[in-house]
């Protein structure tokens, strides 16, 4: 028995390099899963992802940050599945290095509709699916800059430890319903978003890999495993949490 065995799962953001990761994890463990991207190409090829293991997936082309097609992509999801027991919210995008001054005003707003809005929005849409289920487990993929600053990082950081917090206050809200919420903050992770970044995987482990005890960066695989921990009934004590993966950054 895997340890998500009869669980239907949305992951968000689910063609990037750890929503494929995570939604890999979670069909070995048992996992049926619903893989949300707004670009449907890379939806698609995590779904293909998770089939080509042998799991089950379907893939939904969805902007988080748009209330229309959240709520008719998760009108799609309920038609189709029985439910949702699993929710993922792990679509962000970067905001560009500048303070404050400088960031656009349409930068800032853009970072917060798809970090922060979006998260609230599937919630909006899954939970009432969850509380049918009687059970249910949402984690917010936040980031270690939700936990410390980083110079020009206003926006993106705002939003991680906005979800940090988010997660703690549904936690209390759904606690008495059988619905965890927890958060996980990452630490660089090599993907491709963080190479790209940098130009080059060696430019990144070059310039990063020196900041953390550890003196390497995490997989996708790595944040992928602790996502089913806290998706699972392993951390059934669990919620209002927030799970750093940080390679001990954050020690320091
Ligand atoms: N890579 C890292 O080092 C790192 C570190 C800490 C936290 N994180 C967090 O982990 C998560 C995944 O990171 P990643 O490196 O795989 O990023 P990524 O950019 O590769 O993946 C993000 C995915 O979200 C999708 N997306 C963007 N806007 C969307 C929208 N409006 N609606 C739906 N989907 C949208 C993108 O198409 C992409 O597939 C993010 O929340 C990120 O902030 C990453």
């Amino acid at each position: 028995m895997g340890r998500l065995e009869g669980k239907i799962a949305v992951i968000t953001g689910a063609g990037g390099d750890i929503g494929t990761a995570t939604a890999v994890a979670f069909a070995r463990e048992g996992a049926t899963v619903a893989c949300f991207d707004v670009d449907p190409k890379t939806a698609a090829r995590c779904a293909q992802a998770v089939m080509a293991q042998g799991g089950v997936a379907r893939h939904y082309e969805c902007d988080v940050s748009d209330s229309d097609s959240v709520r008719k992509t998760m009108s799609a999801v309920a038609e189709h599945f029985s439910g949702v027991d699993v929710l993922v919210n792990n679509a962000a995008i970067s905001s560009p290095y500048e303070p404050v001054h400088t960031l656009p005003e349409s930068a800032w707003r853009k970072a917060l509709d798809v970090n922060l809005t979006g998260a609230f929005l599937i919630s909006k849409y899954a939970v009432p699916l969850m509380m049918k289920r009687g059970r249910g487990s949402i984690i917010h993929m936040a980031s270690q800059m939700g936990h410390v600053g980083n110079k020009g990082r206003a926006a993106y950081g705002a939003t991680k430890a906005a979800l940090i917090h988010l997660a703690r206050i549904m936690a209390l809200d759904y606690a008495e319903m059988n619905i965890r919420v927890n958060s996980l903050s990452p630490g660089a992770v090599l993907t491709s978003r963080v190479v790209g970044r940098y130009g080059s995987e060696d430019a990144a482990r070059q310039r990063l890999e020196p900041l953390y005890p550890i003196k390497r960066l995490g997989t996708p695989q790595e944040i992928a495993a602790a996502v089913v921990f806290l998706a699972s009934d392993e951390s059934s004590f669990m919620t209002g949490a927030d799970l750093l993966l940080d390679g001990g950054y954050t020690a320091q």
